[in-house]
């Protein structure tokens, strides 16, 4: 017996996007299962709504706002857009995609916070912080670094994020010091609210023994759950959901992040005239896909809190397990990493490519090694050798000799041997198991691939039209189950496939069982051909980028390491040899092509044309009438096929801060 449908309502989560950078393979590890995921759903007849937004809260925004000299608000807007574009772009379609930053998540975030308070789950507690005297602030999560007390790594506030995994309660991490300045933290008193997650041992023992989803996150969770922390609930900071009556304090990000998925489903229930309530006051079917890093969060905070509150708690838990690149641990800093949009859809690759590596490369709990290599051998042996050649060599037959799907029965065996791989795939998915499932899909194909070959049906057509019709008709009904079955994973090449099998209606919303129905005779257009090879040239190229990443990243470690050591001592005549002067920026443009570069024509006595790599930090505009300091006698270079005399002096920090006299000089003016 199979899990779905069922009586009751069906509501699927995935983890959310912090809004504060692109989106990488490493995100796709949990959206795409989520989404094969509910398209069997919905294949096998039952309704999902499916959920997901941005986080738009806590430290991780607030830092990279800051660093990137923009506001929490402006950021998470930009990334929001970026994540929803490429969401679509990889098929990963969400019934809402929603932002914490709403005013339904702060509404419900309050309300929800007011229940814990009411039912007497939330106390006061003076408490010791992190506090930079320099920077006279609290640190509160990602404003420390130190070490983890638990395992000795090196960890962030909040986060064993290197090394266990655990999370950190303010004031546990060792040898804190601040990210703004990297000075010691002291520690100072204030008055914080607590969430008595203790009080819910029992509860929580209970409950993960029926919860349902992957075992890699509720073994751990068990685990934990025999040794709860009252859970600090509150933060000093500006942005966030403020904590009812107190202006100076937010709720730490994980209360208000995953009532998101509350809110998010209030907004599309009022959006399409659903009630919320069914799924989160009622017994429900709340399945949450996250990363297996958050376990904690969803099995052990979330749960508490919902129960605290009067909330329906989730059924399931499906935890992926982490990314690697090229067998390294996945890394923005160390360059390994494949970003989604310039490091795959930018190149021209079909989505759904990537969506079966990612569904078929591993069982969903393991760790998962993206390679191009290993890319190109699953699309080049599988998608092309096994599944397009199969329907292309079925579709290019039955044109070719027919013009059209022939009439006559379906054999027997072929029907048995489709609803054996539909129940294989099925009981696959209720286990979450995507490899399972698109293997025996695959399989599938192959024993289609077997049947074509061994019945030879082009000796057939010569001198027995009537058997090589019912052998076109069988591989044409295998073609039709092969369709059904794959579009989950495949959706686009998918619909395009039964389309040209001349299939009515909406593949999208056909049923798996509908593979059992006999395929109508219809007349064939000419098929074009799915998938195709990619070649080694290709696949060198994508490489060759990750290649070049990877050494900036080295190359940029070892400069920081750098900047700190002393240079040899040089003499003032060789210091002279420098041709340092003043000039005044007469005109700034950007280059074509170049998102780094600008092209400056500088007064420095004389007019000189000069390319600077400043482009990211400094709009033409606000450059025209300032005084830089210029080194003259720079050997000239041609950037991106514009030539370049002399060099912008700055100091050499990320976006680049130009160096300026402090009162204006006459052009040409030597600096020494
Ligand atoms: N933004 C978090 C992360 O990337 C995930 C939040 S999931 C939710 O780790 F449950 F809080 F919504
Ligand atoms: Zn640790």
């Amino acid at each position: 017996m199979s899990n779905f449908p069922s009586e009751e309502p069906v509501l699927v989560t995935c983890g959310l996007p912090y809004a504060n950078g692109k989106c990488h393979i490493g995100h796709l590890r949990t959206y795409v299962p989520a989404d094969i995921f509910i398209r069997a759903l919905r294949k096998q007849g039952q309704e999902a709504v499916f959920v997901c937004g941005s986080d738009a809260h806590g430290t991780p925004i607030v830092v990279n706002a800051e660093e990137q000299g923009t506001t929490p608000k402006e950021l998470v807007n930009k990334y929001h857009l970026h994540f929803e574009k490429i969401f679509k772009a990889m098929e990963v379609e969400f019934s809402i995609f929603g932002n914490t930053d709403s005013t339904t998540n702060h509404a419900r975030t309050n309300s929800i916070v007011e229940a814990l308070i009411d039912a007497g789950y939330v106390y006061p507690q003076v408490i010791r912080l992190a506090y930079c005297p320099k920077d006279k602030r609290f640190l509160p999560d990602r404003y420390v670094e130190g070490i983890c007390p638990y395992c000795g790594a090196v960890a962030r506030g909040d986060e064993c994020d290197q090394g266990c995994g655990k999370h950190l309660e303010p004031g546990e991490i060792k040898n804190a010091k601040c990210r703004i300045c990297g000075n010691p933290a002291e520690y100072r008193e204030q008055e914080h609210f607590f969430f008595r997650l203790s009080a819910f041992g029992g509860f929580l023992s209970e409950y993960l023994d029926t919860l349902g989803g992957t075992s890699n996150a509720i073994n751990y969770a068990k685990e934990w759950a025999k040794e709860l922390k009252d859970w600090c609930i509150t933060r000093n900071l500006e942005w966030g959901v403020r904590f009812p009556g107190h202006d100076d304090l937010v709720v730490y990000v994980w209360v208000d992040a995953p009532i998101g998925y509350i809110s998010f489903t209030e907004e599309w229930a009022n959006k399409t005239g659903n009630d919320w309530e069914k799924y989160w006051r009622q017994k429900a079917r709340v399945i949450h896909f996250i990363g297996e890093d958050i376990t904690y969060h969803h099995c052990i905070f979330w749960p508490a809190m919902l129960k605290g509150a009067g909330y329906t708690q989730p059924w399931a838990v499906v935890a992926s397990g982490m990314l690697k690149i090229d067998d390294r641990k996945f890394s923005k800093s160390r360059g390994y990493v494949v970003w989604v949009d310039e490091d795959y859809l930018d190149h021209g690759f079909h989505p759904d490519l990537l969506r079966y590596y990612i569904a078929n490369y591993t069982s969903h709990t393991k760790e998962l090694n993206f390679s191009w290599k290993v890319f190109q051998d699953k699309v080049n042996n599988e998608l092309v050798g096994a599944l397009g050649n199969f329907l292309h060599r079925t579709l290019h037959f039955a044109h070719k000799n027919f013009g059209a799907i022939p009439e006559g029965e379906v054999d027997r065996d072929i029907f048995e041997k489709i609803s054996s791989t539909i129940n294989t795939v099925i009981s696959a998915f209720d286990e979450y198991e995507f490899k399972k499932a698109t293997d025996a899909m695959m399989e599938l194909a192959q024993y289609g691939n077997a049947y074509f070959q061994s019945h030879e049906p082009w000796q057939l057509v010569k001198n027995d039209v009537k058997s090589c019709e019912r052998v076109v008709k069988n591989c044409l009904q295998i073609s039709k189950a092969l369709i059904l079955l794959f579009e989950p994973v495949l959706p686009g090449n998918m619909e395009k496939a039964w389309k040209q099998l001349s299939l009515p209606g909406d593949v999208h919303t056909a049923r798996f069982e509908d593979a059992l129905v006999e395929i109508p005779s219809a007349k064939l257009e000419a098929p074009s051909i799915l998938f195709t090879k990619l070649e080694d040239k290709k696949i060198k190229e994508m490489e060759a980028i990750l290649d070049r990443r990877i050494k900036i990243a080295i190359a940029k470690e070892k400069n920081k390491l750098e900047a700190g050591t002393e240079k040899a001592e040089i003499t003032f005549e060789e210091f002279q040899k420098m041709d340092i002067r003043i000039g005044t920026v007469l005109a700034a443009e950007n280059i074509k092509g170049s998102d780094k570069l600008l092209k400056l024509e500088v007064d420095i006595g004389e007019k000189r044309q000069i390319v600077a790599g400043i482009a990211k930090s400094h709009s033409p505009s606000e450059l025209v009438g300032k005084q830089v300091a210029v080194l003259a006698n720079m050997k000239p270079a041609k950037l991106f096929g514009v030539e370049s005399r002399g060099m912008v002096l700055a100091a050499d920090v990320e976006g680049a801060v130009l160096l300026m006299p402090e009162k204006k000089v006459r052009e040409g003016t030597k600096v020494r």
